[in-house]
């Protein structure tokens, strides 16, 4: 199942958002001009990373983190380094970008 995210301009440099979406809830982020889509869950308890509405990195702006306990995460691939989940990953969504717009591709519910 393919469904419309937003437009790839939509995410800025260095930083990220979140969606809210019927699917369910998910964040991208952009780093070096190359773009992360993730399911809005931290694998620790499984819920919600952010502490602020589209604020999913750290202080730095190299890692994503988990407001709850404070667990980091790689920006590339998910993977948590520090925090209660260490070495489990975030679940990292696929995507296309058709003229400028982030299809995200989830498997079907059933
Ligand atoms: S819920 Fe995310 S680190 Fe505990």
């Amino acid at each position: 199942m393919k469904v419309l995210l937003c437009h790839e301009n939509d995410i800025q440099e260095d930083d990220s958002r979140g969606f809210e979406l019927d699917e369910g809830n998910f964040f991208a982020v952009k780093k070096d001009g190359i773009i992360y889509v993730y399911n809005n869950r931290c694998p620790h308890l499984g819920v919600p990373l952010e502490w602020q509405e589209h604020q999913f990195l750290d202080s730095d702006k190299a890692l994503i983190q988990c407001s709850t306990h404070g667990a980091l995460f790689k920006i590339e691939n998910g993977e948590c380094i520090a925090g209660p989940c260490l070495k489990q990953y975030l679940n990292k969504i696929n995507f296309t970008i058709e003229d400028g717009q982030i299809f995200i591709q989830l498997a079907p519910s059933n």
